[in-house]
Order: C-alpha cells, then structure tokens, then sequence
C-alpha cells in the first residue's frame, strides 16, 4: 500500500484510551500512535524474542544445577550472553554480573562499594542530574552516615571537571557520574571523569544505561571501574540488566546486597533469568552490530526534525549541549506554549514531556530545572527518543503535527503576542491577586 492514503478515526485502546483523533488521511507508512520515546523504553527486537523463546519452552533448566544436562544447556546460555556483552563494553565475561535491571545494578553498585569502603572513608560525589536510582540510593546512604557530594551542571548539562577535582578529598570513595543523560542525551566527558579518578584512587561508576548499544563504550579507554545497563532500553526484554565490575588495576570489590544462594560470583544471588539474559547478549550483539549504521540514520533523522522545528517556528530552545549528544535524542522548549495544552494537543504521539508527574501536582523537570530553565519552559519542553523503528514518515508526520500544535497554541498565547510586539517580560510589573 506504498501511496495509498489510509482514512483514521477515534480509536480505542483496551484500557480507553483514546489514541487517535485525526480525521485526516495518513501519509504511507505512517500509523498511528506513533512511538517516539525510546528513552523511556524500546520496543523488542524481533531477533532478540527469537533468541529467547526456546527458554520459555523445553530450555528451561537451571543455570546452576551442575549435575544434569538441562542445567548444563541453561549455563551455557548464560555464559554466551556473558561474552556478547563483554564483547560490547571491551571487558572480559567474568566482569559481568547479571541483575534485573539497571535500578539493581545502580543500588548493588553504589551501596556495594560504599560498604566495601567504608573504613577507607564515606564520602561519595554524584551529579543533580542523575537518575533516581542513583540519586535516591544517594540519599539514602546519607541517612546511613555517608558524605555526598551532588556536583551541579553547567547550562549545556556537563559537569564541569574542575568542580569534580575540587570536591575530591581524602575520604573520597566514590564517583557516580553517568555517561548519558536520559532526558537530554548530553554525554559527559567519561574518560576524563575515568582519568582524575584513577589518579586519586576514587572507583568511578558509570550509569550506562542510556549509552550503550547506542554510542561506542570502551570501558577501558573510558577508565571506568563499574557500569549499569539495562536490556529494555536496547531492543532487550524488560526486568534484566547486568552491571561491570573491574577486575584488575584497580580490582574492585562490591559488598553484595542480596543474599542467597552465592550467584554471580556471590555478588548477586538469585536464579538467573536465563530467557532474560539470552535476549540481553541477542541485544548486545545486535547492538554491537548494527550501532554505527543505525546512530548516522538516527542522527540524521534528529537533526531534520530539530531543522523543521527551527524553520516553521520561533523561540525553539534546543535543551542540552548538541556536540556532546546521543544520536537519537532531541529535547526542545517550545516557550510560550503551555505545556499540559501542548501534550493534550499531540496524543497520537509517544514522547516524554519536561513535566514529572508526581502525586496529584504537575513538576518541572529536576533535570531542565538544573540547566537553569524557568518552570513555565521546562513545562513547555518535550523530549524526543529516537529509535530502531522509527522512519522518516514518523518523524515528518511528528514535526508537522508539533509545528501546528505549537502554532495554534501560541496564537492564543497573550505572552507570545507581547512578545512579538517588543515587550520585554522580564521588565513587566504584573499585578499581584
Ligand atoms: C539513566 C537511567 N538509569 C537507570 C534506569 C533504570 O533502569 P531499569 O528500568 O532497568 O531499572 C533508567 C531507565 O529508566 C535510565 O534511563
């Protein structure tokens, strides 16, 4: 059906939401809802599924059971992930240790090393930025007694690496910084983090998760000591992930955190999820594969939609510094839109907004928050996740339905009108209620 043009109504979902409202025709290849969020998470690879199915049915040892042959096949499946993920992160298998996602690898790693070290000293230094994972197991290592230290970020989003040496001293255990920022894809400057520390004797981790398989990561060219993935947010199957752990110059040592049957070299015990662990290294390998054609098409899909956006409009605030930059993620401040309007007015479309849905209330990013931007444009902010799946169709189709949400809405917009005529706002007395 390459030209046809297809006729959408309102759809339903199961759960009734509504996912469609247009009337107008389609253009080829284009269906609807459109999803564009892959930060969030991805959508399987097809491969990958193929790769573990036989796992759910007569493969269904137990990776530890060393006296019969269905534990010996399971083991060996393991092991082979183990090596498809080394392969991508240049380490040897016997690093990596599988968890159930990178929440898991953020609290072994953080917590495990903070116990491991804590007669050397208590303080660790992370960035605001950070997921909650890292953040929140920061917080709570607080309560415990530790030192943390939370580095700011600059407007662009990077850290500044003169602010990382000054907040070193003597008690310093550990740096948590992540390579990749999941809302504004900034990479920070890894090796150099890697390198400072290394000479200060300070263990770096890294959360990896919205890095690999999309960037190349050298964990030995990036001098890090411990990394988190995720396999969801590579084509993987959800709830598995594995963290990296240095052996050698410097040999790291993680306290475990959960106890049992002394799995995973007694750092993580518990039955391995071998159909889970199959689809991480399938994802890796593809990932390992595929990554340098598929982040020079996702590139340039970005920055055609980030060309649209600035040709058909104006006050287009591009978020994050775009030399230091994830392929596939873009993240714009339509200012002077209103942001829940502009959400409501794109529902055919998966993307994140600036806004956190936090109990009943509506908060600005703590993220954009950190660059500096105002509540009203980080509300206004929407964060695109480019991925495998997406097409050129999608991403026209994205960028003109955004182009004439925005449009109609700033046209309502009093603020965008005084703007237009001169007026400086920030100069503006407004009444008081
Ligand atoms: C940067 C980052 N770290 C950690 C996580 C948590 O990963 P998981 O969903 O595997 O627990 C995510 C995913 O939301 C993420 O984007």
């Amino acid at each position: 059906m390459s030209n046809e043009l297809k006729e959408t109504g309102v759809e339903m979902t199961d759960n009734g939401v509504v996912i469609a409202e247009s009337r107008e025709p389609l253009p080829a290849g284009v269906k609807l809802p459109i999803y564009m969020d892959n930060h969030a998470t991805t959508q399987m690879d097809p491969r990958v599924l193929e790769a573990m199915l036989p796992f759910f049915g007569n493969v269904f040892g137990n990776a530890a059971s060393r006296n019969h042959a269905f534990g010996w096949e399971a083991e060996k499946a393991v092991e082979t992930a183990r090596e498809q993920v080394a392969k991508l992160l240049h380490c040897t298998a016997k690093e990596i240790i599988f968890t159930s996602g990178a929440t898991e690898s953020n609290n072994l790693a953080i917590k495990g090393i903070a116990e491991m070290y804590r007669e050397r000293g208590n303080h660790i230094i992370t960035q605001v930025t950070e997921h909650k994972a890292v953040l929140d197991t920061c917080k709570k290592l607080e309560k415990a007694g530790y030192r943390v230290t939370y580095l700011p970020v600059q407007a662009n989003g990077l850290i500044d690496i003169e602010d990382l040496r000054r907040a070193m001293d003597e008690k310093t255990i550990l740096v948590s910084i992540m390579y990749a920022n999941n809302e504004i894809g900034v990479i920070q400057p890894v090796a150099e983090i890697g390198k400072l520390c290394h000479e200060k004797g300070v263990i770096f981790h890294t959360d990896g998760v919205q890095a690999i398989g999309k960037i190349p990561v050298n964990v030995q060219t990036d001098n890090i000591d411990v990394m988190s993935l995720t396999a969801h947010k590579i084509y993987g199957p959800k709830g598995v992930g594995a963290l990296y752990v240095r052996r050698r110059n410097p040999r790291v040592q993680i306290s475990e955190q959960i106890n049992g049957g002394g799995h995973e070299r007694g750092m993580r015990s518990g039955t391995l999820n071998v159909p889970g662990i199959v689809g991480l290294g399938a994802a890796c390998e593809i990932a390992g594969a595929e990554m340098k054609v598929e982040a020079e098409r996702l590139q340039e899909l970005r920055d055609y939609l980030k060309a649209k956006f600035e040709k058909a409009l104006d006050y287009v605030h591009v978020n994050g510094d775009m030399e230091h930059h994830l392929p596939g993620n873009l993240n714009v401040s339509f200012v002077y839109v209103e942001g829940e309007s502009l959400l409501m007015g794109i529902n055919d479309i998966a993307v994140s907004s600036g806004s956190a849905c936090t109990s009943a209330t509506l908060e600005p990013s703590y993220v954009l928050k950190a660059l500096g931007l105002g509540d009203d444009v980080a509300h206004s902010s929407i964060r695109f996740g480019l991925g495998r799946f997406n097409t050129k169709a999608e991403v026209d189709y994205v960028s003109d339905k955004l182009i004439d949400v925005v449009s109609k809405l700033r046209e309502l917009s009093p603020l965008y009108e005084m703007v237009k005529e001169g007026i400086d706002l920030t100069k503006i007395e407004w009444a008081a209620h």
